[in-house]
């Protein structure tokens, strides 16, 4: 028979064996080779206590039903039993926690949810014998349950990854455990234009899967992944990361080991394993110089990557003039525009860019006409008109201009003085003009250039070379085969 007197002092004991543990382990420390043969039987020791609980919470269902007459003593001494193996396993939880690569917050909930199911075993029993009100023991053995069942759910995850066990519940129970959508969550990929890979992609992986034994609290081998300095900064026997070389970068041999190599990182015992695409994307960012400014929009993705990455949530990167954020035009400015006779369409649909076509109306444009339309003009079509070289100063006014066809006018290019600080433009065609040697300065001065047209003009062979050598990601039709 348990009394009320060991109700008592198994409270007091209890509690002062927590004190003790939650003093003397601690997280960041190193377990001895005893102490990490104790920590793998943690499963062992949470779960036969566990089980003990149950059996306790069955008597007292049974009790609470009147289908048992007197089951106090059996129901004390399950929770007495499942206390005393509560204190097991928080020891071997704990040395198991040093040796393991789990995330740190997720580890300490798990941690005091283990606690308050020990504890609250001990006070249960004190309970029975001090105050058997059966709304204060049946709300006790309520939040035991919700602990052990949580704290459960917390340690599955952990050790299997999030939603392992509730992976196949109904779908309320995961709304209560508040599993989100793994898949949305891990990457910050909603403004590639705006977010680096290192900060959208490659931070992430490390936090989840390596900071917990490189990270500002322990340093295994002294390699922090925490921040760019302590990245930048490691020093090692051999290189962390050497740009552009993946072979030869530590940081990628370590993860690309065949299972069961000892050196294999994560150690597969203790840690989350990296999926096959987290060692893809480190490849691809040390691959790509290891960057940690370069953004997503910015650097190349070859289709594997593509992939991955849209499965993570990554919608079409919007570049250039497209990532911009510019209002609708003035449909009162557009009116005005078109009573000149030019045609005005928006790019798309619902696009705040306008392509303009000035026809043979020259004036179409001038400085009046245009109104606010300035920085809604992407494509400007003036072939075949009377435009002048004087006229086209107003260019510089039209920011987010991508493409300017000159085609067929009379211009010799000094006009195009003012094209030099557009950010956007990215096609010229002079097909069918004057322009000169002279001009190409103008087109030179303007890296954004991928396609210029200067068949049929005055432009000679060596002009057209010195403006390869400028700008030679643009492709220069001269029409000639090159
Ligand atoms: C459970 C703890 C743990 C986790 C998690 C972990 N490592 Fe390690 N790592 C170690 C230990 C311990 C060493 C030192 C022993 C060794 O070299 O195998 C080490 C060594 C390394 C080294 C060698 C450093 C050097 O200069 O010698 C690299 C590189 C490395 N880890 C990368 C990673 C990466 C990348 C991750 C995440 C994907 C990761 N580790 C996750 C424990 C861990």
């Amino acid at each position: 028979m348990i009394s009320a007197r060991f109700a008592k002092w198994n409270l007091i004991g209890v509690s002062i064996a927590l004190t003790i543990l939650f003093l003397s382990i601690s997280p960041t420390a190193e377990a001895s080779e005893w102490q990490r043969f104790f920590a793998r039987l943690h499963p062992a020791y949470v779960h036969v206590p566990m089980g003990i609980l149950l059996f306790g919470l069955i008597l007292t269902i049974l009790k609470a039903l009147r289908w048992l007459k007197d089951g106090d003593n059996m129901i004390n001494i399950a929770l007495v039993v499942g206390s005393w193996g509560g204190l097991q396993a928080i020891a071997a939880g704990s040395w198991l926690g040093q040796l393991s690569g789990y995330p740190p917050d997720v580890l300490f909930l798990h941690k005091m949810l283990g606690y308050s199911v020990t504890l609250l075993s001990a006070v249960l029993v004190y309970v029975h014998f001090k105050s058997p009100k059966p709304a204060l023991v049946h709300g006790g053995w309520g939040i035991l349950m919700l602990a052990l069942v949580v704290g459960g759910d917390l340690g599955g995850s952990m050790t299997h990854g999030e939603g392992f066990v509730t992976e196949y519940a109904p779908a309320i129970a995961r709304d209560i455990l508040g599993h989100p959508d793994p898949m949305n969550e891990r990457f910050e990929l909603s403004t590639p234009t705006l977010t680096s890979v290192y900060d959208g992609i490659i931070a992430p992986i490390f936090s989840q899967k390596c900071t917990s034994c490189h990270g500002e609290d322990r340093d295994r081998n002294r390699l922090r992944l925490h921040s760019r300095e302590s990245i930048s900064n490691h020093k090692g026997d051999e290189p962390l990361i050497v740009e552009g070389h993946p072979e030869e970068s530590l940081l990628i041999t370590r993860i690309s080991l065949p299972e069961g190599h000892e050196d294999q990182m994560p150690p597969p015992l203790n840690a989350r394993p990296l999926s096959h695409a987290d060692v893809e994307l480190l490849i691809w960012w040390v691959a790509e110089g290891a960057s940690f400014d370069a953004l997503i929009a910015d650097v190349a993705i070859p289709p594997h990557i593509v992939t991955i990455l849209e499965a993570y949530g990554l919608s079409e990167i919007r570049r250039g003039i497209f990532a911009l954020d510019v209002s609708l035009p003035d449909s009162n400015a557009v009116a005005a525009l078109r009573l000149t006779g030019a045609s005005v369409d928006p790019l798309t649909s619902d696009s705040p860019f306008l392509s303009v076509r000035c026809g043979s109306n020259a004036k179409c444009f001038s400085g009046d006409e245009l109104g606010t339309l300035g920085p809604h003009i992407a494509w400007l079509d003036l072939s075949a008109s009377t435009v002048s070289d004087s006229d086209l100063a107003v260019l510089g006014e039209l920011p987010h201009m991508t493409r300017l066809d000159l085609s067929g006018t009379g211009i010799d290019g000094a006009g195009l003085s003012s094209i030099t600080d557009l950010e956007f433009l990215e096609y010229v065609n002079l097909y069918d003009t004057r322009m000169s040697d002279d001009a190409l300065e103008h087109l030179a001065a303007v890296p954004t250039l991928t396609a210029v047209y200067l068949w049929q003009t005055a432009v000679t062979p060596e002009g057209v070379l010195e403006l390869r050598n400028a700008i030679p990601e643009a492709r220069i039709n001269t029409g000639e085969t090159n």
